[in-house]
This record gives structure tokens, sequence and C-alpha cells, in this order.
């Protein structure tokens, strides 16, 4: 265990380096899925809903603490009236839908982000599904009208407040602060960046891009990363 970063041991208990935690994933391109088979952008996103089913009942083998899946961004209220719509009642359905599959299998769901903002019946569905969900064991945190910069500035006013401004404080005001620490992030069809996504608490993860668009997504392809980020040396800063 040599060259477990110093850092890493006092910031995560000495865990297995190599077991990734924390991963977080940006689901991108149900949109293009869509346009290459000629279908309505709204076909892409339910085929993006059945990715987000296939993984999380998938998810058993993989060893995670928490998955979290972004996928509602506070700048995706820009797209058109009717994809919003289609895009909130596709959050409808999928709640009512798993939710029995959820409480089920001992998922704890977690929304991050500024999900109070939703349409009311919505915000009910999810403070239910919360509810339900409360005493599971595997977290599955999803983040609706997220943004990072956001978070970040609703934290940082928090700890002023509480009079203390630092990284830990901040730290502790993030929407996240109950989820263990990121250790990967995932964005699926090709683009490469962030999007306004956990800038923060990417400080120290591992980034991975692939070109599979997100319906094509399967739980193998995570499995795929998880092996990819077993052989990372990560180095928190030092040698
Ligand atoms: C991701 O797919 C889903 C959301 C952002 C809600 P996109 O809708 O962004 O798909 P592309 O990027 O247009 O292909
Ligand atoms: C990021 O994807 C948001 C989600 C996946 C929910 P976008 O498609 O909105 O990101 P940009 O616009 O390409 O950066
Ligand atoms: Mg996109």
């Amino acid at each position: 265990m040599g060259e477990v970063p110093a850092q890493s041991d006092a910031q995560e208990g000495g865990r297995d380096p190599n077991r990734a935690r924390h991963v977080a994933i940006i689901m991108d391109g149900n949109g293009r899925w869509a346009k290459k088979r000629g279908l309505p952008r709204s076909v892409g996103h339910q085929r993006g809903v059945e990715a987000v089913r296939r993984l999380v009942r998938g998810l058993e083998p993989m060893g995670l603490d928490c998955l979290t899946l972004y996928a509602f961004s506070s700048e995706n209220w820009k797209r058109s009236e009717d994809e919003v719509d289609d895009l909130m009642n596709l959050m409808r359905r999928f709640i009512k839908s798993d939710l029995p599959d959820f409480v089920a299998n001992d998922v704890k769901l977690k929304i991050i982000g500024d999900w109070q903002a939703l349409a009311p019946d919505i915000v009910e569905m999810l403070e239910d599904a919360l509810a339900q969900t409360a005493n599971g064991s595997k977290r599955l945190a999803v983040a609706l009208n997220y943004g990072s910069q956001n978070e970040i500035a609703r934290a940082a006013a928090k700890a002023a407040e509480s009079g203390t401004i630092d990284t830990e404080s901040i730290t502790r005001y993030l929407d996240t602060y109950d989820l263990p620490p990121l250790d990967l992030i995932i964005r699926t069809s090709g683009e490469i960046r962030l999007s306004n996504f956990l800038l923060w608490q990417a400080a120290y993860a591992e980034m991975l891009f692939v070109d599979t668009l997100w319906p094509d997504f399967k739980p193998e392809h995570l499995a795929q990363a998880l092996d990819d980020f077993a052989r990372r040396e990560r180095r928190y800063g030092g040698r």
C-alpha cells in the first residue's frame, strides 16, 4: 500500500483506492441517438429513461456506494417548451413506475439541485419517493434542476451565515454533503465538458468521456468504466 497517497487515506479512511465508491454520470446524447434514427427527440429521452432503469437494475454487482445521475440541468430550461414538457412528463412517469422497484431493491434516493422549484406535483412525488426510500442502503442521487455554480453559491451563503467560510464548511453545505467523495465522472456521447455538473466535488475525481450515446449505455459499460478506474493512479498532488 506504499503508493497510496497519504491525503487519500486521510480523506477517505484508507479505503481500497482501486474501488470506486461514488460514480456520477452525465447522461448525454438522447437527442443525437434519436436523430440518427430519424425519430423525434422525445423517443431518445424515452430510451434514455430505459437506460437508467437498466443501469439501476444492474447495479448490484458493481459494489458502488453511490451512483449520481445528471438528469436535468438548470440550463436545460432553455430548450423548447415541448421538449421540457416531455422531460417533465417522463420524470412523472418514471417515478410512478419505478418507485416500487427502488423500494424493493433497497435504493435510497436523493435529489440534488434546486428540485423544490420544479412543478408542485413533481415536488410532491419526489418527497413521497424520498420518504418511501429513506431506509434503503444503496444510494442513488439524481440531479434535477441542478447547476453546480448555483449549488456552490448556496453553500457559500450558508457557510457565511455559520460564520466560517472555508473548504470544509462549504463542502458541508453542498447538496452532496452526505454522499461519499466523488471518484469518477463519466460523460457519454463524446462531449468533453462538465456542463455545470459537480464542479466542486470533481476537484480530484477521475473523468471518463465515452462516445456511447446515453440510450445505448448498458451496465457492461459501467463495469468497463470501473475497470478503467481501477487501473488509474490517483495522486492528489503528492508523489
Ligand atoms: C441528454 O441528452 C438528456 C438531457 C440533457 C435532459 P440530450 O437531449 O442533451 O441529447 P443531445 O446532446 O442533444 O444528443
Ligand atoms: C448536460 O447535458 C445535462 C444533462 C445531461 C442532464 P447537455 O446536453 O444539457 O449539455 P450541453 O448543453 O451539451 O453542454
Ligand atoms: Mg446534450
